[in-house]
């Protein structure tokens, strides 16, 4: 068989099932630049179906750039609880001030501006013009990395760049929105990590009890607490195996957390949500 013959062959497969199990999601319900953004984000890490009602919630929230960037990062913040990756939350309030001020409040439409925003890499600036714009371009994430490994054949080792030729090849041209979301479906139903044994090239640690769990719930309880002195989280978080004042210190350099400006009494070192 050709390559050729070979790609025919594996468009003909994924459109098939698509045409018998799509899925139904609100993100495909829309063209609009800033909710794909959102949804795309939003979806790096989590179960699509996790994200839907936090999608919704956030566009009515949010809906649009300008609403997103001159909202506090507390209320970001508390509209993104669930999702896990707090900094994801902060990145993209970040993105929406450099979009309001440097491009009209409008996303870019080009992948290698969306490259340059915080948050948005090789896979995000290309699924953004894809589902918004129907751009002809193959965009690579976990999912479509295995499925290009398993139904070419590859070694699980594969370079990237071999496996983004494969994607480019592979590309039915003006299909790009549905040929992702075929390919989006048949990875989550069809094609899994579980049923391939081809795992994402970075394996996620035991969750609860880790370093990032800690944070998040540092996190969660500044959110719904405006106000936390270090001795009160000591007291509720004794038993963390790692330092408390070095994950404040990490949050305070990532944007979350600010340490209050003159400590109450002289003494009690505070904490809030930056700018909360
Ligand atoms: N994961 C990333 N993008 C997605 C999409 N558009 N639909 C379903 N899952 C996704």
């Amino acid at each position: 068989m050709t390559l050729v013959a070979d790609i025919d062959f594996f468009r003909q497969k994924i459109f098939d099932f698509y045409r018998l199990h799509r899925r139904s999601f609100p993100w495909r319900e829309t063209t609009d630049r800033y909710a794909v953004m959102i949804s795309e984000i939003m979806l790096q890490q989590t179960q699509a179906e996790r994200v839907v009602p936090r999608f919704q919630a956030w566009l009515q929230h949010f809906p649009d750039i300008t609403h997103l960037a001159s909202a506090p990062l507390k209320d970001v913040l508390t509209l993104w609880s669930g999702l896990g990756y707090n900094s994801r939350a902060v990145r993209l309030h970040h993105c929406a001030s450099i979009i309001s001020d440097s491009y009209g409040g409008i996303v870019p439409s080009h992948p290698q501006l969306l490259k340059k925003l915080p948050g948005i890499g090789e896979y995000t600036c290309r699924s953004i013009p894809v589902f918004a714009d129907n751009l002809d371009l193959a965009a690579v994430d976990t999912n479509i990395r295995r499925i290009i490994i398993h139904e070419f054949s590859l070694p699980v080792d594969t370079p990237a760049s071999k496996v983004q030729e494969l994607a480019d090849a592979a590309l039915p041209h003006g299909q790009s929105r549905d040929w992702h979301n075929a390919l989006m479906d048949y990875g989550a139903l069809e094609l899994t990590s579980k049923k391939t044994g081809i795992r994402p090239l970075t394996k996620q640690s035991k969750f609860h009890g880790s370093k990032r769990w800690y944070r998040g719930q540092l996190i969660r309880e500044l959110v719904h607490s405006d106000i936390m002195f270090l001795e009160e989280i000591e007291e509720k978080y004794g038993n963390c195996p790692w330092n408390l004042v070095e994950i404040l210190s990490d949050l305070i350099h990532e944007g979350l957390v600010e340490p209050l400006e003159s400590p109450c009494n002289g003494v009690r070192q505070g904490f809030k949500i930056k700018g909360g």
